[in-house]
């Protein structure tokens, strides 16, 4: 049984999806066994105390850099003795200490068709003002591994929406968690605890 770590920053609605997927016997594999929180006012943390998991704040507010503060999470996974960590919804780019360390072990769930709208400085909300301003017809989110750049690993699972006329950014963001995000990251955890994506020169596939 692998340990999954999850970090978050904020609502963890991607957290819920996991737990609600472990509980319904839909991870294979797997266990969330930890959550950690990169703020401490985040209702993620509820939601893993509702449902028993263990968790630990380490606040980014705390450290002076980048780098200080990967330490703290490389620490903190290495404690909870991780066999993948899933980022969801966690605002924070880690350094590569902790990218390096653990390479195609590190899961994130981006709001948008990597590579379009993606890369520091594109998170949350801002993401889908980018793809509105901009005029796409099509949106999605996109499950990769996380490695040194922003947004930049291997992707390992995408899906799209459509973009309608009126959206705005919170419609077309709820969208796109609801059909894709909600599904695809608790399926590509599912598929990582069963060892069924392999790596061929730098890029994921699924094992049939
Ligand atoms: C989600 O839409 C996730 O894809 C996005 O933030 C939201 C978190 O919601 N993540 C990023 O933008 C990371 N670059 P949640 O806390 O309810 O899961």
């Amino acid at each position: 049984m692998k340990n999954i770590v999850v970090l978050v920053s904020g609502g963890g609605t991607n957290l819920q999806a996991l737990i609600d997927a472990e509980k319904a016997g839909n991870i294979l594999g797997g266990k969330i066994t930890c959550v950690i929180s990169s703020n401490s006012s985040a209702y993620a943390l509820e939601r893993a105390k509702n449902n028993d998991i263990s968790t630990r704040v380490i606040p980014r507010k705390d450290y002076s850099d980048s780098k200080s503060y990967s330490m703290a999470i490389l620490n903190a996974l290495d404690e909870e003795q991780a066999d993948l960590v899933v980022l969801a919804g966690f605002m924070t780019i880690l350094d590569e200490c902790v990218t390096s360390k653990y390479a195609y072990k590190i899961i994130n769930v981006h709001p948008a068709l990597i590579p379009s709208f993606c890369g520091e400085g594109y998170y949350g909300l801002k993401v889908h003002e980018a793809a509105l301003s901009y005029g796409v017809k099509v949106s999605g989110a996109t499950i990769h591994f996380v490695n040194e750049e922003a947004d930049a690993g291997a992707i390992i699972l995408q899906g799209v929406v459509n973009v309608e006329k009126d959206d705005t950014p919170e419609v077309l963001q709820k969208r796109i968690m609801e059909n894709v995000e909600w599904k695809l990251l608790p399926k590509a955890v599912s598929l990582f605890c069963q060892d069924k994506i392999e790596i061929v020169d730098g890029r994921a596939y699924v094992k049939e």
